[in-house]
């Protein structure tokens, strides 16, 4: 069954604890960090973090969309952080991609890797099998609410064929602009979990999800 992670970016900052009650039916939280440097955006860190993983036991996807993310994986894991995916366009090379790897390893969370759409995949084909999730994203990093790109969808296809054949369990995770409109095509393409932000906090989030859902139920 596909997973359905909603992005809390989309949600009322004014009434956060509301916001993740309504979506407690989905099987993981994602939090998207961004720093103002390596996006152009600012959102939130670990003191945030903290303070609601106190109210929900579900799985904290936390995205990094910063830069020298080494620096900061002990704070988000510390946190409550269950994942950490990082950003293979803000390391220098493969080795240094792995070195943040190790070290988010050695905290006991899991690994996540994301791939922005103008970069290619295949450069990072050897650590696919290091992972445990890979990130494609369909819109360019920094806002919610931008439209999908469906020129990305090839890479998604690409990467699920590659996990297929190698017989890997690393689970492809899709963020951006997925929505009823989109999510079957994102499914079809390969994905196991989908990223959802102003497609389930725009109105009722438990109806949204519900649409979601039955979007790829087919
Ligand atoms: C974008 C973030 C996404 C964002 C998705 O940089 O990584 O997680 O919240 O929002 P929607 O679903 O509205 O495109
Ligand atoms: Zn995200």
């Amino acid at each position: 069954m596909v997973k359905i992670a909603p992005s809390l970016l989309s949600a009322d900052f004014s009434c956060l604890r509301d916001s993740i009650d309504r979506v407690q039916g989905a099987e993981m939280l994602h939090l998207d960090i961004m720093d103002g440097h390596f996006v152009p955006n600012i959102t939130f860190g670990p003191c945030v973090i903290r303070k609601i993983r106190s109210h929900t036991d579900q799985i904290f996807d936390t995205h990094l969309m910063i830069e020298s993310p080494r620096r900061y994986i002990e704070d988000f894991v510390d946190a409550g952080s269950d994942y950490i995916t990082v950003h293979v366009e803000a390391h220098e090379d493969v080795p240094d991609i792995e070195r943040t790897l190790d070290l988010i390893r050695d905290t006991g969370a899991k690994t996540g890797i994301s791939i922005n759409p103008p970069t290619p995949w295949k450069p990072y084909r050897s650590i696919l099998g290091q992972v445990d999730m890979v990130l494609v994203m369909t819109v360019n990093p920094g806002f919610g609410g931008q439209s999908f790109m469906h020129e990305v969808v090839p890479k998604i296809e690409e990467i699920s064929e590659y996990i297929y054949t190698e017989e890997l369990i690393t689970e492809i995770s899709v963020d951006g602009g997925v929505s009823p409109k989109t999510a079957a095509e994102v499914v079809k393409a390969g994905a196991d979990i989908l990223v959802a932000g102003s497609a389930i906090f725009k109105g009722d989030p438990k109806e949204n999800m519900i649409q979601l859902r039955r979007s790829v139920d087919i």
